[in-house]
């Protein structure tokens, strides 16, 4: 049960077959997608081809992508990802969230977000969590922000194809164990 993860108002567990439909649904919003592909939906077939991966592990870890069911209604509302980057070593994962805008700004990104960074320091044993996103996803940075990633730098990257705010370029924020420690530290002891 390792792999099923709670918060107070959500229900983090790993990704089924019965989940396509749901997936589909959520990157059917162009507002969703606005800031990934200009608000284009990712094809079904896509999902056919990636959700076996999705429940599979990766890296060190052997759950790496949660569905998120709200608890109070049992809907899916979304997902939460601590994905490990082969290019960066086992020791990291980027963190990642996409919910379905009828839950946005209740503060759910955060709290899902805030177990995905603790559960990479204790459980997964990970040293380093990073999120990249682009410049101009103020939500998304916000989130970043309050589960204590700091920011690092802008970059540009040549993506496929352009959308519109990819001219500010895209951002990594990135938190390591010893900073999260640090921060836990000062937090009980009030220093
Ligand atoms: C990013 C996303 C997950 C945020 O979800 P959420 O549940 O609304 O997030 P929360 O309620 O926990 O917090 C959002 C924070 O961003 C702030 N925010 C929201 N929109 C904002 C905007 N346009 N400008 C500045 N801040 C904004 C909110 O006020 C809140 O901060 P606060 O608590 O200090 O007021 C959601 O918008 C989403 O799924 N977007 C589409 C997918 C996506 O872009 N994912 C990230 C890609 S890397």
């Amino acid at each position: 049960m390792r792999n099923f993860l709670e918060t107070g108002r959500l229900t983090l567990r790993p990704f089924q077959a019965g989940d396509l439909d749901a997936l589909v649904g959520l990157d059917s919003d162009p507002a969703v997608m606005a800031f990934l592909t200009g608000g284009k939906a990712t094809p079904r077939e896509v999902y056919e081809e990636r959700l076996p991966g999705m429940m599979a592990g990766r890296g060190r870890l052997d759950c790496w992508i949660w569905a998120a069911i709200e608890k109070a209604s049992g809907d899916f509302v979304g997902w939460f990802s601590l994905r490990p980057d082969p290019a960066r070593g086992p020791d990291e994962a980027e963190l990642g969230y996409r919910l379905r805008r009828a839950v946005w700004g209740r503060g759910y990104a955060t709290e899902g977000a805030a177990l995905m960074v603790e559960k990479a320091f204790t459980d997964f044993g990970l040293e380093r969590v990073f999120a990249l996103t682009m410049s101009v996803n103020l939500a998304s940075r916000r989130v970043m922000d309050k589960v204590g990633l700091t920011y690092l730098r802008t970059f540009f990257d040549d993506w496929p194809e352009v959308i519109a705010g990819a001219e500010h370029g895209d951002v990594e924020y990135a938190l390591t164990r010893a900073d999260w420690r640090r921060r836990e530290i000062a937090q009980r002891t009030g220093r």
